[in-house]
């Protein structure tokens, strides 16, 4: 079966002050169910692999949270990085990890903090992916955009290579406004949804290629993983390593050699990156309010009067009353406060920009 990687690292600064860098985004059940975001990421993927092959990739930090939330997945595999390297180091090291025990491993890499809402037809086209991985290719998930976000990577679709899996053309990742702009209007590219399916061997050759001191770092890393000298080397070599993401690292130049695929697929992604996606996403009442963690976090509740497209986050356990107003976010959590307009949400990254300057 599949062996299944979350890399768990970023903070999710736009979600600011709910997502914090002691609490990430991914630790947080945003969905108003008891389960969080990496909890449901688990969850929905065991259809296809079990706990004993779940992976989670972590800093120190976040690693005792993430154990006691994921309480079935074996304590061997939440590998805790020293600090964070981006995506690419982080995967490269699961990937290592895992090609010891099955050097022809089928993994995919699966975001730890997405919303998906079709958990059915998301298990279908990993099947799919799956398929194109033993092909030899670097799988990529294609989603439907729906907007210029230059904060993604997209894919050029070409021919199909396989049932339902298309070849990619080029992989681009985070284009400039005017072409992400061009992308969609030729209506020939997807979103990457920022998740990867692959053979472990076929990954790492092409790191091997692509980015040969990472590669070198990550197998002196992954040969002493299980001996004694593993903190030592870790500590040696960790903070070696390129900081890249795995987009620019290995999946661009991929697809310029041919080597990376996709399955289109729209089983209800978001990357819930700000409080107006997560508005877009979660149901909202019929003034087109929406009250985010409704249930175990909402404890004693929100009362909203005259209120219209309103995303409130009552996390501090106080009583949250909003009164005449309309397209607003409104975060309460113990220690911070935000109230921004809706169209607004991008910007609240620059609050946590301004923090860490004042320190
Ligand atoms: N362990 C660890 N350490 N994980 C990390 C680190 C790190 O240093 N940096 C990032 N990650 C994890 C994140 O937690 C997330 O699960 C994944 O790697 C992707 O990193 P992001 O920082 O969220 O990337 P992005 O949102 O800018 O872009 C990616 O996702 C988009 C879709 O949401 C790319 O793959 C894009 O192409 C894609 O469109
Ligand atoms: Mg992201």
């Amino acid at each position: 079966g599949l062996y299944a990687v979350i890399p768990a690292g970023g903070s999710g600064t736009r979600l600011w002050p709910l997502s914090r860098a002691g609490h990430p985004k991914f630790l947080h059940p945003l969905t108003g169910t008891e389960a969080s975001l990496l909890q449901a990421t688990v969850e929905r993927l065991l259809p296809l692999t079990d706990h004993a092959q779940v992976y989670v990739v972590t800093g120190v930090a976040h690693a005792a949270a993430v154990s006691r939330q994921l309480t079935a997945v074996p304590e061997e595999n939440i590998l805790v990085e020293p600090s964070p390297r981006d995506s690419c180091a982080a995967i490269a090291l699961a990937a290592a990890v895992i090609a010891r025990r099955d050097p022809e491993a089928v993994m995919g890499a699966f975001a730890a903090d997405h919303l998906i809402a079709d958990g059915e037809r998301f298990v279908a086209v990993i099947e799919k992916a799956m398929s194109g991985a033993r092909q030899g290719l670097l799988m990529t998930l294609g989603i439907t955009p729906t907007r210029p976000e230059t904060g993604y990577g997209y894919v050029q679709c070409g021919g199909p290579v396989g049932d339902g899996v298309l070849a990619v053309e080029e992989f681009k990742e985070k284009p400039s406004y005017e072409v992400a702009e061009g992308y969609v209007n030729s209506g020939n590219y997807l979103w990457n949804a920022g998740m990867f399916v692959w053979r472990v061997d076929v990954f790492l050759t092409e790191l091997a290629r692509q980015q040969p001191q990472l590669h070198a770092g990550i197998s002196r890393i992954a040969q002493a993983w299980d001996s004694p000298a593993r903190e030592e080397v870790l500590g040696e070599v960790w903070p070696t390593l390129p900081r890249i993401s795995v987009d620019y690292a290995v999946m661009e130049g991929a697809s310029a050699v041919g080597r990376v695929g996709t399955v289109p697929g729209d089983f209800g992604w978001n990357d819930v990156g700000d409080f107006h996606t997560l508005g877009e996403v979660l149901a909202s009442d019929h003034a087109g309010n929406v009250i985010v963690g409704q249930g175990a976090l909402a404890k004693p509740g929100v009362i909203l009067r005259e209120a219209e497209n309103l995303v409130v986050v009552p996390n501090s356990g106080r009583l949250v009353a909003v009164l005449g107003v309309r397209d607003l976010i409104v975060v309460d959590t113990p220690d911070a406060v935000l109230v921004c307009p809706r169209d607004r949400a991008q910007e609240v990254k620059t609050i946590v920009d301004d923090l860490k300057e004042k320190g």
